[in-house]
């Protein structure tokens, strides 16, 4: 039997954070302690309502959901509507969730969490803005040895941005929370832009899902085929790229993956290249590492094992 890992999933769902939930809620080797919602593609009131409506779509209406940020730590929130829709998750429809927003603050929920968890043992899946985890590590900085692991979505390098030219959405909304996270020391693995947008969500891929012929697999379909627009005609692609549930295929197939431990550093003052991630992929400075930075994946692979997942539900 594989290593059951407990995992705080903080997300800011998104279509695309979606499909990363449903398969961590459809893999068994994935305890999920708690689903963290931040302000980010849309706001918190409709990202935690999303984490809830995504939990009831994969039949885990027990699974714990917590509201925390309601805006970055130092600038003004930036949403997405754009690409993510009204709602944030537009695409299916999708019924008001009934299951219980917990009362609890998702940043005292993550150090509580923490500190009770033997130290080590919880990995955090950052698909969002980094606030939620960069005001846990301000208020508690204690936590930041006890946690095993972070795995992040967001930055790119070779890609440049999506937000700016410079930088990544995620990055971009929250950088002195991603400055803060990158400091601390925690392990963290980065799976950037140079990484997903290698996951197309091509019209093959998003058929296997419709072809599920379950009301999960049509749902995410649906989700799909909203969400990949905007990138479709950004980019000129057959899909747009599937950037979330790369964090959890990381979890699930780590060899999928290929990266480098370097060093990567966040630009927070600069207006022109506010939220970049400097990534030092060639060495050129003697800057200590302090992340994996994933530059390659098996993306027919990443895909078959979405497909199966997400059948499972
Ligand atoms: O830049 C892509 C990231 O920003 C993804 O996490 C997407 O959901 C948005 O949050
Ligand atoms: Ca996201």
């Amino acid at each position: 039997m594989p290593e059951i890992r407990k995992i705080i999933i903080d997300t800011d769902p998104g279509q695309d954070d979606a499909v990363a939930i449903m398969t961590a809620l459809a893999s068994p080797e994935l305890e999920i302690l708690g689903i963290t919602a931040v302000a980010g593609n849309v706001p918190l009131t409709l990202t935690e309502k999303n984490a809830r409506k995504i939990c009831e779509l994969a039949g885990r209406p027990d699974t714990r959901v917590f509201a925390g940020a309601e805006h970055p730590m130092v600038r003004k929130l930036v949403t997405a509507e754009n690409v993510h829709g009204k709602t944030g998750l537009d695409g299916p429809t999708l019924p008001e969730p009934t299951m219980p927003l917990q009362d609890q603050d998702a940043v005292d929920f993550i150090i509580e969490t923490l500190k009770r968890e033997e130290s080590g043992a919880v990995t955090i899946c950052a698909l969002g803005p980094l606030t939620n985890l960069g005001l846990a590590l301000k208020r508690e900085p204690k936590i930041a040895p006890r946690i095993r692991e972070i795995v992040l979505m967001g930055g790119g390098l070779f890609e440049g941005g999506n937000v700016t030219p410079a930088a990544e959405f995620n990055i971009y909304v929250d950088p002195h929370a991603a400055a803060l996270v990158l400091a601390s020391g925690i392990p963290t693995v980065i799976v950037p832009l140079d990484c997903t947008h290698k996951v197309l969500t091509t019209a093959k891929r998003v058929a296997a899902f419709r072809g599920l012929a379950t009301r999960p697999g049509i749902a995410v379909a649906e989700m799909l085929e909203f969400f990949e627009r905007f990138d479709e005609s950004k980019y000129g692609t057959d899909g747009g790229p599937l950037h979330d549930p790369c964090v959890i295929a990381y979890l699930l197939k780590p060899d999928l993956f290929s990266g480098r431990f370097i060093n990567v550093s966040i630009e927070t003052v600069s207006e022109l290249t506010l939220g970049m991630t400097v990534a030092d992929w060639w060495g050129v400075t003697n800057k200590p590492a302090n992340a994996t930075y994933l530059r390659d994946v098996d993306h027919e692979a990443l895909f078959q094992l979405l497909i199966e997942r997400i059948g499972r539900l």
